[in-house]
């Protein structure tokens, strides 16, 4: 029985399954050693025999409830025909996208160009036991064009911002083109073996409401539907971050399966949520850099709030690559043992 999808079928679970984003990392030493046998980061992102092998890692080393393909975000706009490198402390960096470009996307080939993705898929699922659920994923269409439309990381995503408010038409042109392509993309998942898939929308948390209405509801609700059209039953969590007080209204106009939640959401406003559907989070992953009491406190006051209704224990978001591991040790325990009289 997978625990992770009894939860996203609408039940709860005791103790509550537990899966961390960003689980296959740095902060693990046998990643970084695959990583550097691999070569680049992208290397190892299209590299399915070493993408399963780090895919798996976390499972193996902590038993988590579930494994999350190991891939990025931004490997659709690189199937779509955008180039994309990976520097060292720099981040994804792209050649920013003018809007004469939006009709050159490759839209005929970018679900082929992604084939030894859904070999890893096919690999991990080949290798978990029946308890463990694999993730497949995707960026959010607004997430991706943040990164496609300013070349690298912005702290507000202001070149995005304007692209959309000076170029409506080419904007909602992309925001379709990558709608499609990403439901295409995650249906491929699921087929090679996918449970359920995760929708990342890191950079939901800048837009005013209209925006948001038009950037991030609209465009996940389409992928809802394509997606529902072929595989009714596999559930979709979206994790809107930064959604503040649109979390609600997302939930219900997306018609997504579970929430992901960040660590700025209130606990009484996340259960508040979870009336409605199943939520994930939403620990602040610096409470796990920092240890001790402030990860303990964290974490209870999660599970208290959060346990007697469908959850899943989570970050709110990725862990980062300093983390101790014996602080992930500590959590696990935690999370496992609250249960246990
Ligand atoms: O969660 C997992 O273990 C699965 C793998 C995964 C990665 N990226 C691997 C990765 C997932 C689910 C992602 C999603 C992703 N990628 C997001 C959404 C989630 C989030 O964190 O907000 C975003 C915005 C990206 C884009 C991206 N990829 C950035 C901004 C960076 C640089 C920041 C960093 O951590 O270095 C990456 C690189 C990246 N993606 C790494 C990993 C393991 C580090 C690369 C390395 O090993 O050198």
């Amino acid at each position: 029985m997978k625990k992770l999808l009894t939860v996203l079928n609408g039940q709860k679970v005791f103790p509550p399954p537990l899966w961390i984003m960003r689980q296959a990392g740095r902060y693990l030493p046998e990643y970084r050693q695959i990583r550097q046998k691999a070569g680049s980061f992208l290397d190892l992102c299209y590299n399915p025999a070493l993408a399963a092998e780090v895919t798996l890692q976390p499972i193996r080393r902590f038993g988590f409830d579930a494994a999350i393909l190991f891939s990025d975000i931004l490997v659709v706009p690189q199937a779509l025909g955008r180039d994309l490198r990976f520097e060292e402390g720099r981040g994804p960096l792209m050649t920013p996208l003018q809007k004469q470009d939006i009709a050159r996307l490759d839209r005929k080939n970018a679900v082929s160009a992604l084939a030894p993705v859904f070999e890893t898929v096919a690999r991990v699922k080949a290798e978990l036991d029946n308890s463990t659920a694999l993730i497949g994923f995707c960026g959010a269409p607004w997430t991706v064009a943040t990164y496609m439309i300013a070349g690298h990381a912005t702290p507000e995503q202001a070149p995005a911002r304007l692209f959309a408010y000076l170029y409506p038409q080419e904007f909602a042109a992309l925001m379709q083109c990558l709608a499609d392509i990403s439901a295409e993309y995650l249906i491929c998942q699921i087929k090679a073996g996918a449970d359920c898939v995760q929708i990342f929308d890191s950079w939901a948390g800048v837009l005013d409401e209209e925006s948001f209405a038009q950037a991030c509801i609209a465009p996940v609700r389409s992928m809802v539907q394509k997606i529902r059209a072929v595989y009714p039953e596999v559930p979709i969590i979206a994790f809107p971050r930064g959604a503040g007080l649109f979390y609600q209204n997302y939930a219900e106009q997306t018609g997504v399966t579970a929430l992901g939640l960040d660590w700025t959401v209130p606990l009484p406003v996340a259960a508040k949520l979870q009336e409605n559907v199943p939520v994930q989070g939403n620990l602040d992953p610096l409470r796990l850099l920092a240890g001790g009491k402030i990860l303990a406190q964290g974490a209870e006051a999660i599970l208290s709030a959060l346990q007697d209704r469908p959850f899943i224990f989570n970050l709110g978001h990725g862990i980062t690559p300093q983390t101790p591991i014996s602080h992930v040790e500590a959590l696990i325990k935690q999370v496992r043992g609250r249960f246990e009289q």
